[in-house]
């Protein structure tokens, strides 16, 4: 049984991560200013190895305290998204960044850090190439430059483990439609069409619970996997959008795809990633995107939670 410290744990990765970790028993914190879904952790109240301060990650005081008090500590409060960061630019470089500095400055030895990254550092992949964690990282948003200076500061830490993550998809306690997949589906039931710029863009992808297995498997094997950065997506996910939307029209035959010519995407990502470095570890991500879109069909064609997206 594990102390651990979750800042943005009431977000769409934490309150999954933080009700997998009640469930096993870890004594768990989570430090979240509750900027979307003040309901997300609610379902854990009730037990006593949970707690919830309402609070910034950026308040040195408090960090302090929280700290001391826990072995783990897993940040995830963040401005997550390129254009969340684009329109609040210095709340972007002080949450994602400036706070994660401050874990730094703060942590004693007992302490060991899980950090999550996004993928996105690869920006513009090679043709036919899959980006590995020795791939030069160029970002190209402020979003993905904030991630990857954080980053930076936490490989310093002999005691630190990071994971770039793929694009997130699936249901959790606080839901985002934000994301592509979650998004296509959406947009599938309830304009039945997906209006699609730059169809052979590519993307990697993992379910929201193949993210929380794969922190629980790095809390289990920490000394095993520690001082290190992994890529961690689903490795039969590497697809590109058009094959995303197809994947969905199967599913829902109703969908109408329209390529939409001449009209670039704001977001250039474009890449196959990598994952065999935490597979070789003894980490697979399973839960295939088909399991997902069904998943989130059922949620958007019945769910009546009024969403609040990053952006
Ligand atoms: N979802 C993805 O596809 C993805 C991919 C790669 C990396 N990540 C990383 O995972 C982490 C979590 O992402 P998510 O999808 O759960 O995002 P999210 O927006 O759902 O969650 C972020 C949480 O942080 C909280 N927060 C924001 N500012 C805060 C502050 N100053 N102090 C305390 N709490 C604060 C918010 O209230 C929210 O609950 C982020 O660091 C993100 O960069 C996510």
């Amino acid at each position: 049984m594990k102390k651990i410290l979750i800042t943005g744990g009431a977000g769409y990765i934490g309150s999954t991560l933080c009700t997998e970790l009640v469930k096993l028993g870890h004594i768990v914190t989570v430090l979240d200013i509750m900027k979307y879904n003040t309901d997300s952790l609610s379902h854990l109240y009730f037990f006593d190895n949970f707690n919830l301060i309402r609070g910034d990650a950026r308040n040195r005081k408090i960090m302090k305290k929280l700290i001391s008090k826990n072995e783990f500590i897993i940040p995830l409060a963040g401005l997550v998204g390129a254009p969340l960061c684009e329109k609040y630019k210095k709340d972007a470089i002080t949450t994602n960044y400036f706070a994660v500095k401050l874990i730094k400055s703060l942590i004693k030895k007992k302490n060991k850090i899980i950090y999550m990254t996004s993928n996105s550092g690869y920006g513009v992949g090679e043709k036919n190439k899959y980006c590995d964690e020795n791939s030069p990282l160029k970002p190209i948003s402020l979003y993905g430059r904030t991630k990857c200076d954080a980053e930076e500061e936490i490989k310093k830490l002999k005691n630190s483990v990071s994971f770039r993550l793929a694009t997130v998809f699936g249901c959790s306690y606080r839901m985002r439609s934000d994301l592509l997949v979650n998004n296509f589906v959406y947009r599938a039931v309830t304009k039945k069409k997906l209006d699609i710029f730059e169809p052979k863009f590519r993307r990697n992808f993992i379910h929201v619970k193949d993210v929380v297995k794969g922190i629980i498997f790095s809390i289990d094997n920490f000394n095993k996997i520690k001082s290190n950065v992994y890529n961690l997506g689903l490795s039969s996910a590497n697809i590109t959008k058009l094959m995303l939307a197809k994947k969905i029209k199967k599913q829902h035959s109703i969908t109408k795809i329209k390529i939409i010519k001449n009209k670039k995407d704001p977001d250039k990502r474009d890449y196959f990633v990598s994952n065999k470095k935490i597979e070789k570890k003894g980490f697979k991500a399973k839960i295939s995107l088909e399991k997902g879109i069904k998943e989130l069909l059922l949620y958007f064609k019945n769910s009546s939670e009024k969403i609040v997206n990053n952006y």
